[in-house]
């Protein structure tokens, strides 16, 4: 992981140097020399946020932050070709991992990465990485790169695909409060790489960055046609005034795990007689941003109320009740849910 004080000191060194022309940049004699650099930063790091790494180049689970490092030469930091996904840890309890590897090894197989372990071993190897993390509570990441080789576009140069994890220590809780929106100027991804989740992520980054400057949470994405699409990483929702749940199609946008789950567990309201009906549409800007309740749907939150897109007051501008009833539900299902859902992790 990066290793920020010695570019500060390079900094400096190289102020006092003036015009930097007699800057001199320091050689590392050894690795143990170059090692101990890298703890440096981790040394004055209080609690450590990543308790445990996995690297399929290395072969194995770390505990070590500072030593962990991808190569440069891997085909997904020179040339975004790799893909991800998550899974939350939540009481000792993995969350929704299997429909996170399904999706995880359909984006690989989109992105034309082949694993370098099947699927059987790639889940047990992020539960036992989740086990020696010995994280209750935090967020999995986990990444498919076409893998090491050198730095040509064509990955033929990388003979073994890499498989890299990270559990991320996280304290997440119910969202209860509202949050602001505006409607993204950053152009959204084509339908082929915005359904698939591959690392290039730089119009999400500048979408969330534009939304932050005016104020907002995130952005919100419209596609050509003009129907609302997603957030920068989460899913959007409505209710309308006809008291039906309606999320957009999932053909050019990510089709999300919470949101999946979300459309399952909501037919429980439709029981109850609280909504009338739960589907999946295209929904013009006028329509969405005249609807009675509005949220973003994604697995850490798993639902956050949104009360105003591009200040325009959504509904009557309070956190809906309708919202919240499905955050509920949600974070039930995340606390309590069935064990098909649920995995435990067998923490040592
Ligand atoms: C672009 C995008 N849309 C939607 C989502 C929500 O998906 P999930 O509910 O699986 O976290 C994510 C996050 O993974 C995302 O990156």
């Amino acid at each position: 992981m990066e290793n920020s004080s010695s570019y500060s000191d390079q900094k400096s060194d190289s102020l006092e140097a003036g015009n930097g022309s007699g800057f001199k940049v320091h050689v590392f004699s050894s690795s143990s020399e170059l090692l101990e650099k890298l703890h440096e930063k981790w040394s004055s790091v209080k609690k450590q946020p990543y308790p445990a790494m996995y690297s399929s180049t290395f072969g194995g689970i770390i505990l070590d932050p500072a030593i962990m490092v991808i190569p440069i030469d891997d085909h997904m930091v020179h040339r975004g070709h790799g893909v991800f996904d998550t899974a939350i840890i939540l009481n000792g309890y993995l969350y929704e991992l299997d429909a996170h590897l399904d999706r995880f090894l359909r984006s690989a197989s989109n992105a034309r990465i082949s694993s370098p372990f099947p699927r059987s071993a790639l889940r047990s190897i992020l539960v036992q990485l989740s086990a020696a993390s010995q994280c209750k509570k935090g967020t999995l990441r986990y990444w498919l790169s076409a893998g090491p080789g050198d730095f040509l576009l064509s990955p033929a140069g990388c003979p073994t695909s890499a498989f890299y994890a990270v559990v991320i220590d996280d304290d997440f809780s119910q969202c209860k409060e509202g949050v602001k929106v505006v409607t993204s100027t950053v152009p959204m991804k084509a339908p082929q790489f915005a359904t698939m989740k591959n690392v290039n992520y730089l119009p999400n980054v500048l979408s969330k960055m534009e939304a932050e400057e005016k104020g907002a949470f995130a952005s919100i994405w419209v596609d050509e046609e003009g129907y609302i699409a997603e957030g920068p990483n989460v899913n959007v929702a409505f209710i309308n005034h006809d008291q039906e749940l309606l999320l957009p199609l999932f053909d050019k946008i990510l089709s999300g795990c919470t949101a999946k789950r979300l459309l399952e567990l909501a037919s429980k309201l439709v029981q109850q007689g609280r909504l009338k009906a739960v589907r999946n549409t295209n929904l013009t800007v006028e329509e969405a941003k005249g609807a009675a309740e509005m949220m973003f749907v994604g697995s850490t939150l798993p639902v956050l109320p949104i009360i105003s897109w591009d200040e325009q007051p959504i509904g009557d501008g309070k956190v809906g009740e309708l919202t919240m009833a499905l955050s509920d539900l949600l974070w039930d299902d995340m606390v309590a849910g069935p064990e098909v859902q649920r995995i435990p992790v067998p923490y040592v």
